[in-house]
């Protein structure tokens, strides 16, 4: 048994399924389940961490996953980071390189995953507003891609003490919205949190580009 925390969001059933294909059971935990989470993740050898989006102290909330598991004796964590997360300009980045470093210092054994932007979060079925340049590059993740590294460093051994980036494919928006055949747009920025905002002027002078090798390595892809 494989506890998922934040484990019924997109990333979370993304992990659960990539679990499920291999025939291992996952359980998702949510807010419900956090007040007695060392209860809820008794009896699981090991505990996937998604952090929910923009948590407004993730090194907190990380440092009670980590109190939980050890306190019930889960041995084995896996962290959902983010690629670049030392990245002082985007806080919530800098969250998770805060968080990195409670990981590989907690005492369980430990693996981090950094997973470059969704593909899932553009929405291609349509015109696309973008608040930042369409022509920078980024590594892109598929979730079913990120479900299945999840599940293989979860279940297979030899991946104690590994950090790997992770990417489907590197593009820009554009390129991505041309092979939609829909037009991208930039737009100014809606304003509506202050780390987004922080992120969308990243993005829109760097991108956030990710190899793909590491995720072609873990899945056999070529
Ligand atoms: N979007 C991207 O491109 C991207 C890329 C890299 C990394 N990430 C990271 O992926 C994570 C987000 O994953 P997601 O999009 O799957 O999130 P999500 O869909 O928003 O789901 C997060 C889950 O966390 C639980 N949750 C919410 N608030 C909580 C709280 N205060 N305490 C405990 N649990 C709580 C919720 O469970 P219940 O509803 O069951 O309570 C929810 O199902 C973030 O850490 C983000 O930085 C995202």
């Amino acid at each position: 048994m494989i506890a998922v925390l934040g484990g019924h969001g997109k990333t979370g059933r993304a992990v659960c399924s990539a679990l499920a294909d291999r025939g291992v059971d996952a359980r998702p935990l949510g807010r419900a389940d956090w007040p007695d989470l060392a209860s809820e993740v008794a009896g699981c050898e090991a505990a996937y961490v998604i952090a929910p989006n923009l948590h407004p102290d993730e090194p907190a909330y990380v440092a009670s996953a980590l109190a939980a598991l050890g306190s019930a004796g889960v041995e084995r964590v896996v962290y959902h980071s983010v690629a670049s997360p030392y990245a002082p300009a985007m806080p919530h980045h800098l969250g998770k390189a805060v968080s990195e470093d409670l990981v590989r210092r907690s005492g369980l054994g430990w693996t981090i995953l950094q997973p470059g932007a969704y593909l899932q979060n553009l929405d291609l079925t349509g015109p696309l507003d973008l608040p930042y340049s369409p022509d920078v590059r980024f590594g892109f993740l598929d979730l079913a891609d990120l479900g299945r590294a999840a599940a293989v460093v979860l279940t297979e051994p030899g991946h104690g003490g590994a950090t790997y980036e992770l990417a489907t494919r590197v593009a820009t928006v554009r390129e991505l919205a041309d092979e939609a055949g829909v037009p991208v747009r930039r737009v100014a920025d809606p304003g509506t949190h202050p780390w987004l905002s922080a992120m969308f002027a990243y993005y829109d002078d760097h991108g956030l580009p990710v190899g793909t090798r590491v995720l072609d390595a873990m899945v056999q892809r070529r």
